[in-house]
C-alpha cells in the first residue's frame, strides 16, 4: 500500500539532494531488501522516497556462509560478506527498476551502489553502471566485513579514499552524482570527508556500519556469526551517528545522507537537524517490518505538523543555528 500522507497543511516533505529530487527524505539503504527490480519498486510502494541499491560488483561475488546476522532490541550485527550477482545481472534488475520509475511516474530516484576491491575495478564498474543512467551512483569503500579478503576499507585513508572518487567521477564523464559513503571507524572522519568532497564527491552517506564487533553464544563459547565478527548497527549507535554528521556538517559543503540508527520520524528529525538531507533506512526494516519506510515518512509529516514545518529542507542543520 502506499503511504497515505497527512499532509493537513500542506507541508512539503520532498527535498533535492546533489540537483536530485526525492519526493521524500527517506531512502532505503544499500543491502537491505533491494536485491531486484520488484524489490526495489516494493520499497517505493511502503513509502521510501529513493532506493539504494545493494553494492554491485563486476564480478560475481560469494557471501559469506550462514549464521550471517542477529539482532536484539539494541544492535545489529552482520557480516553478508557483500554478496552479488556481478554487473551483468544487476543491469537487468536495475534496468527494470528505472523502466518503472520513466513509465509509471515512480518518481523515487534510484541511487546505484558499487563496490570492488581495486581502485581500477572501482573505475570499471563505475563505466558499467551509468550506462544504466541511475540518478546517482554511491562508492561504498567501507565494508567492514570484507577485510580479510580486501584489507583495511579504501575509507579509512584519505588518499586511497579521494582516489576511487576521483576514478569514478572520471570513468561516469561527471554526468552522475557520486556519493562515498564513508566508514565511522576512523579517527579523522573530518580529513577523509574534505578529502573526497576536494576529489569530487557530490554527496557523503555517513555512515556505513560499526566495528566490525562480535557476539558469542556463551552456551558453546563460539562467535554466533560464521564470520566471527560483523558490522553493528541498530538504534544504541544513534549518539555515534549523530555527531559523526554534526562533525561533517561543519566540516564539507556537500550534502549528507544520515544512515544508521534510524528506527522512527523523531530520529529522521534529530539527524537532520545534525545535518542530513536525506536518510538512510536499514536496520529498521528488522524492527518495524518493511512498512517501515511510511511509518517514518508520517511521523515525520506529525512532527513537522505540530512544529509548524512547512518545508523539511527547513530543519537541516537546525542545531548549527541555535
Ligand atoms: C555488509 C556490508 C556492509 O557494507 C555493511 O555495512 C555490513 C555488512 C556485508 O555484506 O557483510
Amino acid at each position: 500500500m502506499p503511504a497515505l500522507l497527512l499532509n493537513s497543511k500542506n507541508m512539503d516533505l520532498s527535498i533535492t539532494f546533489a540537483n536530485v529530487h526525492f519526493p521524500n527524505p527517506v531512502v532505503l539503504a544499500s543491502g537491505v531488501l533491494g536485491v531486484t527490480g520488484n524489490s526495489l519498486k516494493y520499497v517505493i510502494e511502503n513509502g521510501a522516497g529513493g532506493v539504494t541499491t545493494k553494492s554491485i560488483w563486476l564480478e560475481e561475488h560469494l557471501g559469506h556462509p550462514n549464521p550471517t546476522m542477529m539482532g536484539n532490541e539494541h544492535f545489529f550485527v552482520n557480516a553478508v560478506g557483500l554478496p552479488d550477482a556481478g554487473i551483468d545481472k544487476a543491469h537487468e534488475e536495475i534496468g527494470k527498476y528505472m523502466n518503472w520509475h520513466d513509465s509509471q511516474g515512480l518518481k523515487a530516484p534510484l541511487i546505484a551502489s558499487i563496490v570492488a576491491g581495486k581502485v581500477s575495478d572501482f573505475g570499471e564498474i563505475a563505466e558499467k553502471i551509468a550506462e544504466l543512467k541511475p540518478h546517482l551512483i554511491e562508492v561504498n569503500i567501507s565494508c567492514p566485513n570484507v577485510e580479510d579478503e580486501l584489507g583495511k576499507p579504501f575509507a579509512c585513508d584519505m588518499n586511497q579514499a579521494a582516489e576511487v572518487t576521483k576514478i569514478v567521477k572520471k570513468r561516469t564523464n561527471g554526468e552522475y552524482p557520486i556519493i562515498v559513503k564513508l566508514s565511522p571507524n576512523v579517527n579523522n572522519l573530518t580529513e577523509i570527508a574534505k578529502s573526497v568532497e576536494a576529489a569530487g564527491a557530490d554527496g557523503i552517506c555517513a555512515f556505513n556500519t560499526f566495528g566490525p564487533g562480535m557476539v558469542i553464544d556463551i552456551d558453546t563459547a563460539q562467535p554466533i556469526l560464521a564470520n566471527k565478527v560483523g558490522g553493528v548497527s541498530g538504534p544504541g549507535l544513534k549518539p555515534l551517528v549523530v555527531k559523526g554528521i554534526y562533525d561533517l556538517y561543519k566540516a564539507v559543503k556537500i550534502p549528507i545522507i544520515g544512515t544508521g540508527s534510524v528506527l522512527t520520524g523523531r530520529d529522521a528529525i534529530e539527524l537532520m537537524m545534525a545535518g542530513a538531507t536525506l536518510i538512510g533506512v536499514g536496520t529498521a526494516v528488522y524492527y518495524r517490518g518493511d512498512e517501515v519506510f511510511g511509518k517514518i515518512v508520517r511521523e515525520m509529516e506529525e512532527w513537522c505538523d505540530e512544529n509548524d514545518v512547512l518545508d523539511i529542507s527547513e530543519i537541516v542543520g537546525r542545531t548549527h543555528q541555535i
